[in-house]
């Protein structure tokens, strides 16, 4: 059944003087989105004008500044929405709305009536040109196909005529061009040219769809390449590039068309649309953003757009979707981990972008480091250190986070998934902060040396002893209670600054009996959190005191 045989290959054009293979990209190219018609028309269930208004609103927001709105003798909801925008006064004047119709007069009629009082529109006119449309579909030969396009072209710009205070502007698509062969594809779009005569002060937009994508990005490229340099009134058309994702490629598509010679972009947010979907403008926006390029829309809420456009298509977008998913600027694996916090750490505020595994700052789109790194089972040491610090304000020392490390492995695995930041904070607590001891007061001198009240499992005890400061003094004392050789191997603290109290963290390494031990404690007093952190971490090695050893 799965026989690659049934299918043939695409016979790629030759254009071996292309030159587009040397040039960049080095300005975004006109947008137009095209969300509320073919976004709107591969829907299960299309949107309402509400939902409609709603996505409108948001592309003007982001700075779209060609809005294809329907496809208003087609459907009636899609009339109305273009009726309420003119009527409710909705387009700015800087936007300039666009609406598709078949080549057909009594479909062109009634578009021009949808737009009646519309300041200025692009009336987008199109019929299909592929060899399997001409032959399996409307049955007619080349010329039947182009006089149907001039037909069409004709009844536009009559029609127009007729609505004069309306600024109007034509657009024209060979339908299916991928499967027309291109020298038919420029002879159609000329005569379709030669009709509206061009101008400084009548531009037109020729449109080139890849209607179903069906070969790889580079050829699409060599067909736009042909088509501009053969087109007429080339100075006063736009041309424009509109293509599917049925292999996935419509993005690379569009770029390879714009290093071709195209100007203008058809696309929907995020890709929404027939089949595998449009060419995603925000995927190929931020490829720009990414570049050093300003894609001239803003993008920088993301979660705002992802929120509206799901909301109104009703279709989830991957965690994975380029750019905007939600695990994209997240890395599970260790050695991802160390080298974004490296990264991170080093980086000075206005130095330019250079974070291992991030492309961009994922701050400019509105996500926070939080979500930079998770932990699962993948993760090293890194990870649950780099969540301590950014929920809990903890910089622990490299022998905690060693330490901590396993800790946080055994809750992965034994949960199966994601550790949140909670529950690292929990494995810190319970291996190395027990609340089964605590310092009860403590008094330090040079001379006397410490003093300190503990609790030890439920038994007060005041141990004393002298020392090299405080904690050595306080270890001595501890030995010298627990009867074991405890030996402070790192010390270190420092301040948390999380709400207005303030507080510190302290974290030490000790040996009990040769042994290594960790321990951690939070404390509003640096001198009692020290020994606390002491406290702890013998206490993991050393035997509980026997009730009689000591009292207070
Ligand atoms: O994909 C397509 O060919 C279209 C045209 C109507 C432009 O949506
Ligand atoms: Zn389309």
């Amino acid at each position: 059944m799965f026989n690659a045989s049934k299918y043939q290959p695409y016979h790629p054009i030759q254009l071996p003087d292309r030159t587009w293979p040397d040039k960049r990209i080095e300005h975004a190219p006109k947008w137009c989105a095209v969300d509320l018609r073919d976004g709107n028309q591969a829907l299960l269930e299309p949107m309402n004008v509400a939902q409609k208004k709603r996505l409108f609103a948001l592309l003007v927001k982001i700075g779209m500044k060609e809005i294809e709105v329907g496809f208003p003798s087609a459907s009636q909801p899609d009339f109305d929405f273009v009726r309420a925008l003119i009527e409710e006064n909705m387009i700015p004047d800087d936007v300039t709305i666009q609406v598709l119709v078949q080549a057909r007069e009594h479909l062109i009629a009634r578009t021009y009536e949808a737009l009646v009082g519309v300041k200025k529109a692009v009336v987008h006119v199109y019929n299909s040109t592929s060899i399997v449309q001409r032959e399996q579909v409307f049955q007619q030969d080349k010329t039947g196909i182009k006089t149907m396009a001039v037909q069409g072209a004709r009844w536009v710009k009559d029609y127009a005529a007729r609505y004069p205070a309306t600024h109007w502007e034509f657009e024209y698509s060979p339908e299916s061009f991928t499967g027309t062969e291109h020298e038919y594809a420029v002879e159609v779009c000329n005569a379709v040219l030669n009709v509206w005569q061009p101008s400084a002060t009548q531009r037109c937009i020729i449109n080139l769809p890849a209607t179903v994508e069906m070969t790889t990005p580079n050829v699409f490229a060599d067909q736009v390449e042909y088509v501009i340099r053969h087109l007429n009134f080339r100075e006063f058309v736009d041309v424009s590039i509109h293509t599917h994702n049925d292999r996935g490629c419509a993005v690379a598509a569009a770029e390879l068309a714009i290093m071709a010679g195209a100007d203008r972009i058809e696309g929907t947010l995020l890709g929404n649309g027939e089949r595998t979907g449009n060419m995603d403008i925000v995927t190929m926006a931020m490829n720009l953003y990414s570049q050093g390029i300003d894609p001239e829309l803003d993008l920088s809420d993301a979660d705002e757009i992802i929120r509206v456009v799901t909301e109104c298509t009703q279709l989830p977008i991957s965690p994975r979707h380029p750019w905007f998913g939600e695990l994209v600027y997240t890395a599970f694996s260790g050695s991802h981990q160390d080298a974004i916090n490296k990264c991170l750490a080093r980086r000075a505020e206005n130095d330019p972008w250079q974070v291992a595994y991030l492309p961009i700052d994922p701050l400019d789109i509105g996500r926070d480091y939080q979500a930079v790194i998770r932990v699962n089972s993948q993760s090293g040491k890194g990870g649950a250190a780099f969540i301590l610090q950014q929920e809990y304000g903890l910089n622990l020392p490299r022998y905690m986070q060693l330490a901590l490390s396993p800790v946080v492995q055994a809750a992965a695995e034994k949960n199966g998934g994601e550790v949140k930041g909670e529950n690292i904070y929990a494995c810190l607590n319970e291996a190395f902060a027990s609340t089964a001891h605590h310092i009860e007061h403590v008094r330090w001198d040079d001379q006397q040396g410490i003093s300190a009240g503990v609790q030890i499992y439920g038994q007060r005890m005041l141990l004393q002893g002298k020392g090299n400061g405080p904690i050595d003094a306080f270890a001595n004392a501890l030995s010298q209670q627990l009867g074991c050789q405890i030996a402070v191997q790192s010390f270190d603290e420092h301040a948390i600054e999380k709400g207005n109290r303030a507080s510190a963290a302290m974290y030490i390494a000790a040996k009990v009996n040769g042994q290594d031990c960790y321990g951690f404690a939070r404390s509003e007093n640096t001198l009692s959190g020290a020994l606390a952190a002491l406290l702890n971490a013998v206490m993991q090695k050393a035997a509980a005191p026997v009730a009689k050893a000591s009292g207070e």
